[in-house]
């Protein structure tokens, strides 16, 4: 049924989540008593399917005070948060740069997009990517462009992105590059050293053409299979925005990292940048949109900054959930490749991505054999937040059989 009351452009839409309806299917089939692997889940689950919940953070969370809670949050976020936040990432800096307090990672895109582009101008991630990042762009306007992310063991097609970031920069003079990495939603892998440098060294040479912004989407980096990895990505994100030629900004967020997904917690930062119109356009996209955010996570984020107790707590937490991440998606690579199918890597992060044909319609036998997976165009992203290492085995086998099918 349209809706008289909706403009035309607005009536177009289903309104459903396909990662949240087929969690919800997956967990009806589990209230029936059947025995389902749902790994459609974007949250950490413990073996025993509850949430993780750290509790570093949330022994924090239980102290705070009112007037940590209760009053508005400067509209542009509390600058101390913002360079905590910022610093949890980028410990050498001193400034947060240009930035404000977004709800969580999402918003930190959104704002992105409403500052960096023209309504109807073309913005370029790679593919696969997190599902919404296409809500965002249709939301606000914006075409989404994409470019191959590598797959394993193959490199980096810089010719293709170079193609694409040329093609879009000729065409509308400016350029945002939305890039995942370390720890990519959904493939579950890093950028090699050399393919990063090489994307990097593309972005610069191009900034003649015009304007170059690379925000780096920052989501799970403090679930890795290697932090070393993960530093020197971030120390070679910080080389390039020091140089400020590219603009290099972050979303930042607590949602995976604090396990405080509800908070909606996070950041556009650009800790680069002294740039005050940006800055002012900033600032006005937050009280032209939600005005401000929510002062409790910051408050607890802020507590964690001046307490070493809970910060080794929580560093202890994520070690171990890190730990158990391998274990789930060496055990998912093991038996993938035990059944002959197509191996899965895993660097860091929630998920892996299986690449295969025709996605959507295995995704829908895997079903049939209660196993629930988020199919998307390249292939099914598989939370390995969710599946635990016994569940592997079948896992590999119910795909296989859905495969042969
Ligand atoms: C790649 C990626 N970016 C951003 C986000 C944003 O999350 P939030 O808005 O909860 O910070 C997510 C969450 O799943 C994600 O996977």
């Amino acid at each position: 049924m349209l809706s008289a009351h909706l403009v035309p452009a607005r009536n177009a839409f289903d309104g459903t989540d396909l990662i949240f309806t087929l969690n919800s299917a997956a967990q009806a089939r589990a209230a029936l008593g059947e025995s389902v692997i749902n790994a459609t889940v974007g949250a950490l689950l413990d073996d025993n399917g509850r949430l993780v919940v750290h509790e570093s953070v949330m022994g924090l969370y239980r102290q705070l005070t009112a007037p940590e809670i209760a009053p508005y949050a400067p509209i542009t976020g509390d600058p101390a948060y913002l360079l905590a936040l910022t610093q949890r990432h980028w410990p050498m800096l001193t400034s947060y740069g240009i930035g404000v307090a977004t709800p969580g990672g999402t918003g930190a895109l959104a704002v992105s997009l409403r500052n960096m582009l023209e309504p109807g101008q073309r913005l370029l991630t790679a593919a696969p990517y997190w599902g919404p990042y296409v809500t965002l762009a249709v939301e606000n306007g914006i075409v989404m462009d994409t470019v191959p992310y590598p797959a394993d063991g193959e490199l980096l097609d810089v010719v293709a992105w170079r193609g694409a970031c040329e093609a879009i920069l000729r065409t509308q003079g400016r350029l945002l590059l939305w890039l995942n990495d370390p720890c990519h939603n959904p493939t579950g892998r890093s950028l090699t050293t050399a393919d990063r440098r090489a994307l990097l060294q593309m972005l610069r040479d191009l900034t003649p053409l015009g304007p170059v912004t690379l925000l780096l989407d920052f989501a799970y980096l403090d679930y890795a299979r290697d932090q070393r990895t993960v530093r020197a990505a971030l120390d070679e994100y910080a080389a390039i925005g020091a140089e400020r030629d590219v603009l290099v900004g972050a979303s930042l967020s607590l949602s995976k990292a604090f396990t405080l997904y509800g908070a909606r917690a996070g950041a556009l930062v650009f800790p680069w940048s002294t740039d005050t119109a940006l800055g002012a356009a900033l600032a006005t996209s937050c009280r032209g949109t939600f005005s401000n955010c929510a002062r409790a996570p910051m408050s607890v984020l802020l507590r964690m900054t001046r307490d070493e107790s809970a910060q080794r707590a929580l560093a202890d937490e994520h070690l171990r959930w890190s730990t158990i991440l391998t274990q789930r998606a060496d055990a998912l690579d093991t038996a993938l490749q035990a059944e002959g199918l197509r191996a899965a890597p895993w660097d860091g992060g929630f998920f892996v991505a299986i690449l295969l044909d025709e996605p959507f319609a295995v995704a829908e036998r895997l079903q049939a054999e209660g196993v629930f997976v988020v199919p998307m165009k390249e292939g099914l992203r598989v939370g390995v937040c969710g599946l635990k290492v016994s569940d592997a085995p079948r896992f590999a086998a119910a795909l296989r059989k859905c495969l042969a099918a």
